[in-house]
C-alpha cells in the first residue's frame, strides 16, 4: 500500500513537520506496546498475527465437500459479515460463484433474497463469533425453513464458522455441519483475514491466499518509525488531525469494487475508536459518484474532516468512444479508468486549494494482493489510533448493549438493558 499524507500538513486543521516529527516519538512507544501484545496473542493484538496464523489450506480442506456452488449466502452481521463482503466485492471478477449477504433483518429485503437464490444449488455459510446474535440467528432459522419448504435438505448445504460454544456451535455439533472455528483473541471486526471473512472467498473459489499474502507484505512493513511504516503513518496522522477538530473521516474510494471496503472500514473505525467521547466518525462516500454530492460540503462546509482517497494504481480501461458531437470531442480516446482518475486528482487539489486535510492511498490493483493489503493496513492503522488515543480498541460495550436489549425484548433472557427500552415505551 502507498500512502502520501502532504496534503495533511499545512492546512486547517492540518499537521506540521514538527508535529509529524513529535508523533513519530509517540508512535515509536506504541508499536513496543503493539509487538508486545503480538507477542503474548492478547485479545485484539492477536488479530495483527493472522497473516501467520491463518490456515488456508485448512479452511479449503473445510469447504471442499461443497464443491463449486451457484451461490454462497453468507448469514452474518458486523464484523461477522463485512470482511467477507469486501474480499467477496474485491474479488468478484475472480469467480461465477454469485455472493449474497443477509445480515439485515428486514424481512421485505429477506424474502425477496430467497425468493430469488436457486435454494438448491446454495451454500449457506453462517457466522457468529458468540454463536448468539438474535439477527444472526434469526436470519438462519428463516433460511433453513424456506430450503425445508422448497424440498432441500440444509444440512447437506449448510456450513458455520463459530466459536467454542454457543447456541451455533451446539446446532452444528448436533447436526454434524462442516465448521470452523473463530481463532482466539480476534474481534469480530478485525477478523476479516481469518476463518471468519476468508471461508465465503474459498467457497466462491477466490484466490485467498493471496489475500493473506497481501496481508502479510502490509504486516512486515509495521516499524517503529510511521516514516517506514504507511498503516502507521495513516493511524497516526489520522488520529492527530482528530485532536486538531478533524472529527469525520470520509473514506471515498474510486473503484466501486472497493465501495464494502468502505463499509467495513466505517464499522472498524467507529466500533474500535468511538469511545470515551472520542472518536473519528467515518463517512462512507464512493468516487466519482459522491463528488457530484458530498464533495461540496467536503470543500465549503465546517472544517472538521478529513478526506481519505483509495484508488489502485492499474485498472482495466474502456475506451470512450470518438466522437464530433459539439463539446464532445475531448472525451473520445481517453478511457473510463482515465476519466476516474482524472476525477479522484481533480478531488484531491480541489481539497488540497481550500486547505482541506486528505490523505492518498494506492493499491497496485483490486486483486486478492491489494485487498489484503489494505484490509490488514486499516486493522494496524485502527490500532495504533487506538493506543495513541490511549482507547481501549478491542472492546464494543455500545454494541453489546444493544444486543442485550434486543434479546431481552424478545424474551431471550433477562437484561437490564431491555428493562430501559420498556420504560422508554412506557413513558412515550
Ligand atoms: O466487531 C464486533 O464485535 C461486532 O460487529 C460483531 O462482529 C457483530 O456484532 C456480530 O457478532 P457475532 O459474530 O458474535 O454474531
Amino acid at each position: 500500500m502507498y500512502l502520501d499524507i502532504g496534503n495533511a500538513l499545512g492546512g486547517s486543521p492540518g499537521l506540521t513537520e514538527d508535529t509529524l516529527d513529535h508523533l513519530d516519538e509517540r508512535v515509536g512507544i506504541a508499536h513496543e506496546r503493539i509487538e508486545q501484545g503480538r507477542a503474548d496473542d492478547e485479545h485484539g493484538y492477536a488479530a495483527l498475527n493472522l497473516p501467520e496464523t491463518v490456515d488456508t489450506d485448512e479452511i479449503r480442506a473445510a469447504v471442499e465437500p461443497f464443491g463449486t456452488p451457484e451461490a454462497v449466502l453468507t448469514v452474518g452481521i458486523g464484523g461477522s459479515a463485512l470482511g467477507a463482503a469486501t474480499i467477496s466485492a474485491a474479488l468478484s471478477d475472480q469467480t461465477d460463484v454469485e455472493a449474497h449477504f443477509l445480515d439485515n433483518v428486514d424481512p421485505e429485503d429477506t424474502a425477496e433474497l430467497l425468493d430469488s437464490l436457486p435454494l438448491d444449488d446454495t451454500v449457506v455459510n453462517v457466522v457468529s463469533r458468540s454463536g448468539t446474535t438474535a439477527e444472526t440467528l434469526s436470519n438462519f432459522l428463516v433460511v433453513r425453513e424456506a430450503m425445508d419448504d422448497a424440498g432441500v435438505d440444509w444440512t447437506e448445504q449448510t456450513f458455520v464458522t463459530t466459536g467454542d460454544d454457543g447456541n451455533l456451535r451446539n446446532l452444528a455439533d448436533k447436526h454434524d455441519l462442516p465448521s470452523l472455528k473463530v481463532p482466539e483473541g480476534v474481534p469480530g471486526r478485525f477478523s476479516a483475514l481469518s476463518t471468519v471473512g476468508l471461508a465465503c472467498g474459498a467457497l466462491q473459489g477466490l484466490d485467498i491466499e493471496g489475500v493473506v499474502a497481501g496481508a502479510q507484505t502490509e504486516m512486515d512493513s509495521l516499524s517503529g518509525s510511521l516514516y517506514d511504516s504507511p498503516a502507521y503513518a495513516y493511524g497516526a496522522v489520522c488520529y492527530a488531525l482528530a485532536e486538531r477538530g478533524a472529527l469525520t473521516n470520509a473514506m471515498m474510494p474510486y473503484a466501486e469494487s472497493l465501495e464494502y471496503f468502505a463499509e467495513w472500514f466505517a464499522q472498524l473505525w467507529a466500533e474500535s475508536l468511538g469511545k470515551e467521547q472520542v472518536g473519528q466518525t467515518p463517512a462512507r462516500a464512493l468516487g466519482a459518484t459522491d463528488q457530484h454530492s458530498q464533495l461540496q460540503l467536503y470543500r465549503a462546509g465546517p472544517r472538521d474532516k478529513l478526506v481519505t482517497l483509495v484508488r489502485p494504481r492499474e485498472r482495466e480501461d474502456i475506451d470512450i468512444p470518438e466522437t464530433d458531437l459539439e463539446g464532445l470531442s475531448y472525451l473520445g480516446g481517453s478511457g473510463l479508468g482515465e476519466l476516474l482518475d482524472a476525477e479522484f486528482e481533480a478531488t484531491e487539489a480541489s481539497l488540497a486549494t481550500e486547505g482541506r486535510p486528505n490523505v492518498r492511498i494506492e493499491i497496485d490493483a483490486v486483486d486478492a494482493e491489494g485487498i489484503g493489503e489494505l484490509l490488514y493496513a486499516m486493522e494496524a492503522a485502527t490500532v495504533m489510533y487506538g493506543e495513541l488515543a490511549g482507547l481501549s480498541t478491542f472492546t464494543q460495550p455500545a454494541v453489546e448493549w444493544g444486543k442485550k436489549a434486543a434479546r431481552g425484548l424478545l424474551g431471550g433472557g433477562d437484561f437490564e438493558e431491555a428493562d430501559a427500552v420498556a420504560d422508554k415505551r412506557t413513558y412515550t
